[in-house]
C-alpha cells in the first residue's frame, strides 16, 4: 500500500533532490508537484521539476502556481542555486509538459479526493498552500501530515538573523498556514546544518554510486555547495529540502522534536519572517495570551535534529 504525497516546491537544486527522493522511495506515490515562486520564477521551477521527474522515469503532473508572494515582491535565489537554479548545468527541456490548471486548484482537488490519506511536503514559500486555504479552509484537517521545510526554531536564520528564506519570502502566507489547524511539522533550516551537511568525502561517495540519480543530485548542487561553505559557513553541502523530505519519508530519523505554539512574525522591522516557537510553553503556562498570540494550543511538531548517519544512508539508498 503506497502512501500518497503532494510536493509543493520552488524547484531549484536541493528541491530537485527532495523530489527525486520521493519518486525513488519505495512506498510513496507522488500525486502532484505544485510549483510556487521562491528560489526561481514559477516557469523555471516548473522546468526544473519536470526534468527531475522525467529523470526518475515518472509522469507526475507538475502544476504551475502563484507567481509572487501574497504581499511582497518576489526575492529569487539564483545567486545561491546558479543561473538556472541547477548549478548552471543547463539541463535540456523535459518532454513532460506542465499540467493544465493552476497549482492551487490541483492542491484543493487532490486533498479533497484523498481525504485523510495524503501527506503534503512543502519545500518553498507557503503562498500556494495559503491561497488554497483561503479558498477552501475545510481542506486543513483533511491532510494527514504537512511537513514544512522552513523556519528557524529559535536559532539564527539564513537570510536575516531572525528568518529562514521560505518563511521570510512570504510571511503572511506562512502565518495563514501556521494558524490553519493543519497537522503541521516544521523542519527548520538548522536541521540540515552541522553533521547533516555532506562533506567532500561523502559527496565523492555519492558519485561513486555511479547512477544517473547520484550524478544529477551532486552536479546540480555544485553552486549551492560553494554557497553553503563560503556564505553560510557550513562544513559541506547542506540539503535543506532533502532533510525535510527524509523526515517526511521516515519520521524515525527525527531525534529531537517537540510540539509547540508557533507563529510567524509578519511586521517586525528586523524580524519579518521569524518563526516564533514557544519552546518553553511560556505563553500557556503563564496564562499570557496577547492579541498577537492567536495560536492558543500547540500547533506545530517542530523537528530540531535528525540522525545524520541514517539521513545520509537514506539519501544514498534513494540515489543508488
Ligand atoms: O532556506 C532553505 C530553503 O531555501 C530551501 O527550501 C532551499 O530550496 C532554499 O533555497
Ligand atoms: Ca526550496
Amino acid at each position: 500500500m503506497k502512501r500518497k504525497m503532494i510536493i509543493d516546491s520552488d524547484t531549484a537544486s536541493d528541491d530537485a533532490v527532495a523530489i527525486l527522493m520521493a519518486h525513488r522511495y519505495l512506498n510513496i506515490e507522488v500525486l502532484a508537484v505544485t510549483i510556487v515562486s521562491g528560489n526561481m520564477t514559477v516557469q523555471d521551477g516548473s522546468r526544473n521539476a519536470r526534468y527531475t521527474i522525467e529523470l526518475c522515469g515518472a509522469q507526475t503532473p507538475v502544476y504551475v502556481g502563484c507567481e509572487r508572494p501574497l504581499l511582497h515582491e518576489p526575492a529569487h535565489a539564483y545567486w545561491y542555486h546558479g543561473p538556472d537554479g541547477m548549478g548552471g548545468m543547463n539541463y535540456p527541456e523535459a518532454k513532460l509538459q506542465a499540467a493544465q490548471g493552476h497549482a492551487v486548484d490541483a492542491l484543493i482537488e487532490n486533498i479533497r479526493a484523498n481525504e485523510n490519506d495524503v501527506m503534503l511536503v512543502t519545500l518553498g514559500p507557503l503562498t500556494n498552500i495559503a491561497a488554497a486555504l483561503i479558498r477552501a479552509p475545510e481542506i486543513a484537517p483533511l491532510v494527514s501530515r504537512c511537513v514544512i521545510m522552513g523556519g528557524a526554531a529559535n536559532v539564527v536564520g539564513n537570510v536575516t538573523p531572525a528568518a529562514e528564506y521560505n518563511i521570510w519570502c512570504d510571511p503572511e502566507a506562512a502565518r495563514i498556514v501556521f494558524r490553519s489547524g493543519m497537522n503541521l511539522e516544521m523542519v527548520g533550516w538548522e536541521v540540515g546544518r552541522g553533521d547533516a551537511a555532506l562533506t567532500e568525502q561523502e559527496i565523492r561517495d555519492v558519485y561513486a554510486l555511479d547512477t544517473p540519480y547520484a550524478k544529477f543530485a551532486m552536479d546540480c548542487n555544485v553552486h549551492a555547495l560553494q554557497m553553503a561553505k563560503n556564505w553560510q559557513g557550513d562544513p559541506g553541502l547542506t540539503l535543506h529540502d532533502p532533510t525535510a523530505m527524509a523526515i517526511a519519508l521516515d519520521p524515525t530519523l527525527s531525534t529531537r522534536r517537540g510540539k509547540y505554539r508557533v507563529d510567524v512574525e509578519t511586521r517586525g522591522e528586523l524580524t519579518r519572517g521569524m518563526t516564533v516557537v514557544d519552546e518553553r510553553h511560556i505563553v500557556g503556562t503563564q496564562k499570557i495570551f496577547t492579541d498577537a498570540w492567536a495560536v492558543r494550543e500547540p500547533n506545530v511538531l517542530v523537528h530540531h535534529e535528525l540522525d545524520a548517519a541514517r539521513w545520509k544512508e537514506l539519501l544514498r539508498q534513494c540515489l543508488g
